[in-house]
C-alpha cells in the first residue's frame, strides 16, 4: 500500500490548479441515467471515486467514452455517458461498499425504468449515514421500497408523480436524488430545506441544460415541473471548493503565498471568514484565489461546520490541523456528521493538544508539531494529516493513503511544485 512521506518546515509558494468538483462530479455522472442521448461532462477529476462511479454506470448499461486527458494540466477529463436500457437495474453491494454516492443512481433508473436495486451502504468511517431521507422522499413521489437481503428494491411501475417534500435535516445527497426523481415524475414536485450546496446547484443547472424545469436552484425550496423525457447535454463540472480549501490551509500552515488557479471564491467564502480571522490573506483574484498567511502568527478561532453557506464539515479536519498550530486555543463543533474526529488521536501524536466532548474538541495551539508515522482513516482526515506533516518539524509518514487517492489528484506532485518535500512510497 503506497505512503506519503514528509520533510516538514518548508513554506509552500506558487501556483496550483484546482480540478473539477468530485462531489458535483458524482451527481453529474449518475444523471446521465435520466437520458437515452449522450451527456458529456467536461473538467472530471481523476480519481478513484470517479472510476468507481463510471464501472457502476457501465454495469447499469451505460456506454462510458473517456473522451480526452490532461494529465499535465488542469483541464481535467471528458466523459461521454450514453445510458441505454440496462441489462441490470441493481447497483451491487460490491461498488455501493467502495463508495457511498452509488446511491445516487437509485432516483434516476427508479424514475427512467420504475424500477432500481440498490445495495444498502452500510455503516462507514464517519458515522451511520443512513439513507432515510433518499428513501422517505421517493415515497412521497409514489415509489413503493422494500429493504430486502441488504438491498433496497425500488418500484414506481405506473411512474413517480410529484409531490411535496419538506426534508427533516439538510441532505445534499438525498437532494440530488429526488432532484433526479423528480424531474421525470408526473407533475409538480416540491423540495423544501433542500440543501443548498453548490453541487446541488451544479446538478440543478446540468438537469435544466437537458431539458428540465427547475426554480430556486441555489436555495432551500426546489420548484420542479415534472417532463416526459430529457435529452443530452455538453456541461462543465465546477471547481472542487473543498481541493482548493485544503491547498488555502497548506499556504497558512506553512507561512506560504498561493495562487489557486480556477478556484471559485464565492463558494469558499465560509472558510475564507475563518481564516481571515485566523490571521491569513485570502481573497479572489483573476482567474483564482490568492491566500497568503499575514504577517503575525495564526490564532485561535471557533469554527462549527454547517450546510452551506456555513463552514463545510469537509474543511474541519483541515482547519483543526491549523488551529494545531496557532497561537491560543479554539472550539471546534462538528454539527453534520458523528464520529468525524478520527484525525485527533494521530494529531496528538504528533504533539498537538487536543480534546473531543462529544461534538466539539478543544485545541489548544502548540508551537510546534513534530514528524511521525500515521494512519490514515478517511479522506479529509488523510488529508489533514499531509498538513500536519507540512507543517511539522522532522519526518512525516502517513500510511494508508488510498483513502487520499478517492479526493485529491496528483497532490504529492502540486505540493511539491510548490516547494513541499513530499514523495510517495509504493510498495
Ligand atoms: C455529501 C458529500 C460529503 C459531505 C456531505 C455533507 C458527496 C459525494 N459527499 O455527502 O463529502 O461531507 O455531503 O456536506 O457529495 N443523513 C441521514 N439520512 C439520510 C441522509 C443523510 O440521516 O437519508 C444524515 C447523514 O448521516 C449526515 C447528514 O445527514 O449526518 C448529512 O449527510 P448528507 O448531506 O446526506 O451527506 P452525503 O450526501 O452523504
Amino acid at each position: 500500500m503506497d505512503r506519503i512521506r514528509i520533510r516538514g518546515g518548508a513554506p509552500l509558494n506558487g501556483r496550483i490548479p484546482i480540478g473539477g468538483s468530485k462531489n458535483a462530479a458524482l451527481p453529474l455522472m449518475a444523471a446521465c441515467l435520466l437520458t437515452g442521448d449522450t451527456l458529456s461532462l467536461a473538467n472530471l477529476p481523476h480519481l478513484a471515486d470517479i472510476s468507481t462511479m463510471a464501472h457502476l454506470l457501465a454495469e447499469l448499461g451505460a456506454e462510458v467514452e473517456m473522451n480526452g486527458d490532461a494529465p499535465g494540466g488542469h483541464s481535467g477529463r471528458v466523459f461521454d455517458l450514453t445510458a441505454g436500457e440496462p441489462a441490470e437495474k441493481t447497483a451491487p453491494y460490491d461498488l455501493v461498499r467502495r463508495m457511498r454516492a452509488s446511491v445516487l443512481v437509485l432516483g434516476p433508473l427508479l424514475a427512467r425504468w420504475g424500477e432500481a436495486r440498490v445495495s444498502l451502504p452500510g455503516g462507514c468511517a464517519i458515522g451511520t449515514r443512513p439513507v432515510d431521507l433518499h428513501l422517505d422522499g421517493l415515497r412521497s413521489l409514489g415509489a413503493e421500497i422494500e429493504l430486502q437481503e441488504g438491498y433496497i428494491h425500488a418500484r414506481a411501475p405506473g411512474g413517480l408523480s410529484g409531490g411535496h417534500i419538506l426534508f427533516p435535516s439538510v441532505s445534499v445527497g438525498a437532494t440530488e436524488n429526488l432532484l433526479m426523481a423528480a424531474v421525470l415524475a408526473r407533475g409538480e414536485t416540491e423540495i423544501a430545506n433542500a440543501a443548498r450546496e453548490p453541487e446541488v446547484a451544479d446538478l440543478a443547472r446540468c438537469l435544466v441544460a437537458m431539458g428540465a424545469a427547475i426554480e430556486g436552484i441555489g436555495t432551500d425550496t426546489l420548484r420542479i415541473q415534472g417532463t416526459d423525457a430529457l435529452h443530452g447535454a455538453s456541461y462543465r463540472v465546477i471547481p472542487d471548493r473543498i481541493e482548493a480549501g485544503t491547498y488555502a490551509v497548506a499556504a497558512a500552515i506553512t507561512g506560504g503565498d498561493l495562487s489557486l488557479e480556477g478556484a471559485d471564491f464565492e463558494s469558499m467564502e465560509a472558510l475564507a471568514d475563518i481564516l481571515t480571522r485566523a490571521g491569513a490573506e485570502i481573497g479572489k483574484i483573476e482567474g483564482g484565489v490568492h491566500v497568503k498567511r499575514g504577517a503575525g502568527a495564526i490564532c485561535g478561532v471557533d469554527v462549527m461546520t454547517e450546510p452551506f453557506p456555513g463552514f463545510p464539515t469537509d474543511m474541519q479536519a483541515q482547519i483543526m490541523t491549523l488551529m494545531a498550530v496557532s497561537e491560543g486555543a479554539s472550539m471546534i463543533t462538528e454539527s453534520i456528521f458523528e464520529n468525524r474526529f478520527m484525525h485527533v488521536p494521530e494529531l496528538c501524536r504528533m504533539g498537538a493538544d487536543i480534546n473531543v466532548h462529544g461534538a466539539s474538541a478543544i485545541v489548544r495551539g502548540v508551537a510546534k508539531l513534530s514528524g511521525a508515522e500515521l494512519m490514515a482513516t478517511d479522506l479529509r482526515a488523510s488529508v489533514s494529516l499531509i498538513l500536519a506533516g507540512l507543517a511539522a518539524e522532522g519526518e512525516t509518514i502517513v500510511n494508508r493513503v488510498y483513502h487520499l487517492d478517492r479526493g485529491y489528484e496528483r497532490i504529492e506532485e502540486k505540493l511539491s511544485n510548490c516547494g513541499a518535500e513530499v514523495e510517495r512510497l509504493q510498495d
